[in-house]
């Protein structure tokens, strides 16, 4: 027996969808339940197609073969079981009463005595302010993620329970979703509840029927797009060394750069007297000038090179280091020419994952679906360096990423270090999983597999062993750190500079915070505010999933 609902035999679209669109994606939101689904244009010109009524039937076999593989109808029965796709006689608002509002994930309220006022920055949106009355307040604090709607009809106005949902699960505000079931299901087992209940929406407005957005190309995206040197680190690309770049409680006080150079000298990486350090991607300069300094103050004389691609940051570098302090050389790291055995010290924090990567089938190395060995000659034509250095791809996903660029770099890094010369290079990875992209930046990102970066180290002479970054520089385990999105800290940021705080980016414990506020904000009336163990996340970052890899000549 099918429990499938019965689909309507006219339907339309809802009146409360909006579109976003990303890299590649577009995405519909629900703006009267909160749902987020991503899918590919073709099916929301499907969804548009429905506008103001049509024919269940005679849409669906008018879509049979235009959405490749998949089956309009299957769709339809999904759409309408998110009310994306409704009857024309219902009237939409009334679905509301059956279901449990709960509070959104990533929201910044403060409250003021019996008012609340809410600060979204969605993506590039601009921020905004919402200010709820007295009554309004009263009806957010009674969402407690158990109560239907229904249920709290005989306590406050319906009118206003109505257009305070309205106005908090809208993609505009995205405070409040709209759930069939109470949070209670879900919070011992968060995995299970469904994502759009902590899911947000930063990106772009789309319009059915226009291109969408495409993502840019690596190297042409770190040549040319990074126009404002702070803003890019942020807002857009936070590295972990950024967030780390003040005195930090979970590297004992230290800053990053600091910390780096001491653990380097603490395991005999330093040689005495003059080292030559390459570092290759350098940010906006923190860690080039910590290291630099620490060195120096350890006795040692530091000739210092940066391998720089985009001009606008390497132009920061120097103003924050010193133009007389290092050595600049503009371009991309796997097109210039150094000396070999010229370094002492190679430093290559997280960039390497902005290096170009092929996309690739098993087919293509010569791999049947699930088994067999990779053709080396076929793989000499994608990376002659992973064919030569012998790295195994055996166990390839179907399709994958053959980081031909950072294997590039680890081969020349093993070229340009001096004998008895140590190199580091920091990434967001794992050890054994494979490169995965992360879109939800304005560029997209790889991650990076350093089993691959080992072998290929090894393959080359070289001494090699990977660790995790948070084992590397000693991390106090028991700090907290404050767990935000790029959207959420940009609101968090314009409520502080509604108070005259100016919040820098920085990896937030609970005491940094309060001492950056100081008197000026009382935190125990904004929030969210969550606070997760350090390791686990730190801001927008997962410090556990940074590694290192350690070469030695
Ligand atoms: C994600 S940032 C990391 C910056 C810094 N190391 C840190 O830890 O904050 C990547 C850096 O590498 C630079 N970069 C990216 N691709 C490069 C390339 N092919 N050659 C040289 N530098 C590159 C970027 O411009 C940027 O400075």
């Amino acid at each position: 027996m099918s429990t499938a609902p019965a689909i309507p035999a006219r339907l339309r679209r809802s009146r409360y969808i909006s579109w976003f669109g990303h890299m590649g994606a577009v995405y519909l939101f629900h703006d009267l339940y909160g749902y987020l689904m991503q899918m590919s244009p073709d099916i929301a010109e499907m969804i548009e197609s429905f506008s103001d009524g049509v024919d269940t039937k005679e849409t669906v076999a008018y879509y049979k073969d235009k959405l490749g593989d998949a089956d309009p109808q299957q769709f339809v029965e999904i759409l309408v079981g998110h009310a994306v796709l409704v009857d024309p006689k219902e009237e939409e608002i009334d679905g509301i009463w059956a279901y449990i509002p709960i509070h959104g994930k990533w929201n910044i309220w403060r409250r003021k005595d019996d008012r609340l006022t809410f600060w979204t920055a969605w993506g590039e949106r601009p921020e905004q302010q919402i200010l709820l009355d007295a009554a309004e307040t009263a009806i957010w604090d009674a969402f407690d993620g158990a109560k239907r709607l229904i249920e709290l009809r005989h306590h406050h106005d319906n009118d206003k329970i109505v257009s305070l949902v309205r106005k908090l699960v809208h993609s505009d505000v995205q405070a409040l979703k709209l759930s069939m079931m109470p949070w209670s299901v879900y919070a011992k087992r968060p995995a299970m509840a469904p994502a759009y209940l902590a899911s947000t929406m930063p990106y772009p407005s789309w319009k059915p029927g226009t291109p969408v957005p495409p993502a840019p190309d690596l190297t042409a995206y770190h040549q040319t797009s990074i126009t404002h040197a702070d803003e890019q680190f942020d807002h857009q690309e936070t590295t972990l060394s950024h967030l780390l770049r003040i005195p930090h409680p979970a590297l004992g006080g230290r800053t990053y750069g600091q910390k780096l150079a001491d653990v380097m000298m603490a395991r005999g990486m330093v040689r005495e007297g003059t080292v030559r350090v390459l570092e290759v991607g350098a940010g906006l300069g923190y860690v080039a000038k910590d290291v630099i300094a620490t060195l120096t103050e350890a006795g040692r004389t530091v000739e210092y090179t940066i391998v720089e691609l985009s001009p606008v940051l390497a132009a920061a570098q120097q103003e924050r280091v010193g133009k007389e302090t290092a050595k600049w050389i503009n371009g991309d790291v796997l097109a210039v020419d150094l000396p070999e055995a010229s370094f002492d010290l190679i430093l290559s924090n997280e960039m390497a994952g902005d290096l170009p990567a092929r996309q690739l089938t098993r087919a293509d190395l010569g791999l049947e679906p699930d088994q067999g060995n990779v053709n080396r000659e076929k793989l000499a034509t994608f990376s002659k360096i992973a064919a030569d250095r012998g790295v195994n791809l055996d166990d390839a996903p179907e399709p994958f990423y053959l980081m031909t660029g950072a294997f590039e770099l680890v081969e020349k890094i093993g070229k340009w270090l001096a004998p008895g010369g140590h190199a580091i290079l920091t990434e967001f990875g794992d050890i054994a999983a494979w490169p995965k992209v992360s879109t939800h930046l304005d560029h997209p990102e790889l991650s990076t597999h350093f089993g691959h970066l080992h072998q290929l180290a090894k393959g080359a002479g070289l001494t090699a062993k990977v660790e995790f970054v948070i084992d590397l520089l000693d991390f106090d385990r028991e700090q907290k750190g404050l767990a935000t999105t790029r959207s959420h800290f940009r609101a968090l940021r314009a409520l502080a500079a509604g108070a005259e705080l100016d919040l820098p980016k920085i990896g937030y414990t609970p005491e940094l915070l309060e001492k950056t506020v100081g008197d000026k904000l009382d935190l125990t009336r904004v929030g969210e505010l969550r606070w997760d163990r350090i390791e686990d996340r730190l801001m927008g970052l997962v410090p556990h999933e940074f590694k290192a890899l350690l070469i030695a000549r």
